[in-house]
């Protein structure tokens, strides 16, 4: 009796875990190691640089950054460029100006434009927007161990294509290993070695994809590290008055625990 309704439990159980990995599709999202990742992590200078040039000379064609103003490149815990940097780098970008009524130069004050291909979504919160990692369902085991896979899950986009498309009412879309659905309407932007980085860094597509998710991570999250610390400070600081209540308590306690013993 009880064997089989152990039998049926585990059976059952399989069943369910099986229907639920059937319903998260069969996407992949490979486990990129980032800086940032772990309580301690902190975002790497010269990959959210690499990571920029990336957006710059390829994203950006098609994809906007709108919520991202220029000027926080030179923030601290970013890219951290001089603001010389940034004010010539603004000058890249074209933006309208409602009191001129025309397009003018980007300044630093001003936010990256929009996506200039209507059907490319912004990336500024992307990597918030999309999480990589899932499950068990709704417990975020997952998620607690490894972060919600953002910057993961769009490093896996960039190089999960497999190389095969097909046309469907006149869009060409590319199978891809990561897509939920498995086909999206981006061409593959990155073959590796689209880019050659000031620093000399690798720059095969797996490095390329990395990078460019590290920098979109960053603008999803600009202030991590700040959060991150804060967090420290609250679990130091929380520990610290533990420990004092316990010993309060002790004290308060002592004359009556005293007496019993007696
Ligand atoms: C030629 C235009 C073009 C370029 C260049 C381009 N993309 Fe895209 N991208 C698109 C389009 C169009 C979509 C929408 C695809 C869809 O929904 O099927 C998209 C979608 C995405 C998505 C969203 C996937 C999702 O979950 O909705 C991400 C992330 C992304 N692109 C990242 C990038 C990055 C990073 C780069 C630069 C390395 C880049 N793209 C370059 C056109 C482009």
């Amino acid at each position: 009796m009880f064997k089989s309704l152990t039998l049926s439990a585990v059976v059952a159980f399989g069943f369910a875990t099986a229907s639920l990995a059937a319903g998260a599709g069969d996407t992949h999202i490979e486990d990129f190691d980032y800086s940032f990742e772990g309580p301690f992590g902190a975002y790497d200078q010269n990959q959210l640089q690499r990571g920029l040039q990336v957006y710059t000379e390829i994203c950006s064609a098609c994809h906007g950054l709108k919520f991202v103003p220029i000027r926080s490149l030179s923030e601290e815990g970013g890219p951290s460029l001089p603001e010389d940097q940034v004010r010539a780098y603004a000058e890249n970008f074209e933006v309208f100006d409602a009191e001129l009524d025309d397009f003018r130069p980007a300044r630093p004050a001003d936010h990256f434009p929009p996506s200039g291909l209507a059907n490319a979504p912004d990336l500024s919160l992307m990597a918030k927007a999309r999480a990589g990692f899932h499950g068990p369902y709704g417990l975020g085991i997952n998620q607690f161990f490894k972060g919600i896979g953002g910057a993961e899950y769009i490093a896996s986009i960039l190089t999960g294509y497999t190389g095969e498309d097909k046309e469907q009412a006149g869009v060409t879309f590319y199978e891809n290993t990561a897509f939920p659905g498995g086909w999206i309407a981006m061409a593959p932007p990155l073959y590796g070695e689209d880019i050659d980085f000031a620093d000399g860094h690798d720059n095969d597509l797996h490095h390329i994809a990395q990078d460019v998710s590290a920098f979109l991570m960053w603008t999803a999250e600009p202030k991590m590290m700040a959060r991150k610390q804060a967090g420290f400070v609250g679990v130091v600081f929380l520990t610290l008055l533990s420990v004092l209540l316990y010993l309060t308590n002790k004290r308060l306690w002592a004359p009556v625990k005293g007496k019993k013993t007696i």
